[in-house]
């Protein structure tokens, strides 16, 4: 029998409720098969910092490297700036454990309303590979002058060939295996950053002559934000730099429904370290402790975690489940115009597994 040993964060907000709700499903799930997961709780979080003045003890990152994977909610309370938490706990974690390629799918499952017309189911089938431990995110800078009136901010970019060739690649690998229009859309900013991102455009312009079987091409940020939208069916695996990442992720999570259908992982793929399992969305405080939480995203990030493990049949049983309820469309919260509770969600998918 394999052992894996799970560390839960479930952090702030929502966080909270649909890790609650996602371990439930995975409980059930997991009971009858060759592995076990085992999880071990940390309370690392908001409410963690309001008593201790941190996020996360200042071993955390320490007491994290011996588990196999680590599960996280959300983290960002409206009492706290956000750069105070998520460079003490979830920012940290994605470098220190080196999670390079942080994936994010979007796919417009059966029965799912998306604000683009004239879209069928699939249409949209698409993975952006989001470069995850430098760029924009490098936290390199400082102020000058602080609060007078000649203040400065500096906040720099860095990008590293090492760091674009690896995701680039990882992106590259990723269209081959997914074996679908094996195509790789790269995204910069090169008309006006022009260091960063004309290293990242070399870059890409070495590795794709490795992937000949890969047709390629390169979009300017603003311009993929549009076709996110306009043409959304071209895409098949995007790679960008952490910010842009960003922002397209939650682009394609709306255009696939909603924020609580949109999966992520933060890959190590050299496995060497933890990689972390968190939704792409956030702690959502306008709709905390209301039970209204949609927890599939959460719930499709443990399949994400689950095929990471080594256990993809089991992530695609998992998917399957969330897949059906949401086809059948009468247990659905409001963010997918329904009126369930997580709790009833929760129920639904673990029945239809
Ligand atoms: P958000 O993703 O929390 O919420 C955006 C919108 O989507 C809200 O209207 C929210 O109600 C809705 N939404 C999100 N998840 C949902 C779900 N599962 N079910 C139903 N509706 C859902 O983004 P925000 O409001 O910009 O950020 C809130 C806080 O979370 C901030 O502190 C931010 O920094 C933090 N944040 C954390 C993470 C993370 O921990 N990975 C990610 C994004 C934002
Ligand atoms: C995400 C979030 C985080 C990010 C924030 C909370 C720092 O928006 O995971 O998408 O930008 O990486
Ligand atoms: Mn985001």
């Amino acid at each position: 029998m394999k052992d894996y040993n799970i560390a839960v964060i479930p952090g702030d907000g929502i966080g909270i409720e649909v890790v609650d709700s996602a371990i439930k499903v995975l409980k059930h799930l997991c009971n009858n098969k060759d592995f076990n997961l085992n999880f071990t709780n940390f309370d690392w979080s908001s409410e963690y910092y309001f008593k201790n003045g941190i996020m996360m003890p200042k071993d955390g990152i320490r007491q994290l490297e011996e588990f196999d994977g680590i599960f996280l909610g959300a983290v960002g309370h409206p009492d706290i700036q956000d750069h105070v938490t998520l460079n003490g706990l979830l920012l940290p974690i994605r470098r220190a454990f080196d999670q390079y390629a942080c994936v994010r799918p979007s796919v417009l499952y059966p029965g799912v309303e998306t604000p683009i017309k004239g879209l069928k189911p699939y249409d949209v089938d698409f993975i952006v590979v989001r470069e995850n431990t430098e760029g924009e995110y490098a936290n390199v800078g400082g102020f000058q002058y602080e609060n007078f009136p000649d203040e400065v901010a500096i906040q720099s970019a860095v990008f590293t060939r090492k760091g674009c060739e690896r995701v680039i690649r990882y992106a590259f690998e990723l269209a081959i295996k997914r074996n679908k229009k094996n195509h790789v859309t790269s995204i910069t900013k090169s008309n006006a950053q022009g260091y960063s991102m004309t290293l990242w455009d070399r870059c890409f312009e070495d590795i794709k002559k490795e992937y000949p079987q890969i047709s390629t091409n390169s979009l300017l940020i603003d311009a993929a934000c549009m076709d996110f939208i306009r043409k959304p069916k071209d895409f098949d695996v995007v790679v960008a730099s952490n910010l842009f990442g960003d922002i397209l992720t939650d682009i394609g999570a709306i255009i696939t429904g909603s924020m609580g259908l949109a999966s992520s992982g933060n890959i190590d793929p050299s496995k060497n370290k933890p990689s972390m399992f968190e939704p792409t969305h956030g702690s959502a405080p306008d709709i905390v402790g209301k039970e209204i939480s949609n927890p599939m995203a959460q719930i499709l990030t443990a399949g994400i975690m689950l095929t990471h493990l080594g256990e993809e049949s089991t992530g695609i049983e998992l998917e399957n489940a969330v897949k059906k309820v949401i086809e059948l469309g009468e247990t659905l919260t409001p963010d997918l115009g329904g009126n369930s509770k997580t709790n009833e969600v929760t129920e639904a998918i673990i029945s239809n597994l």
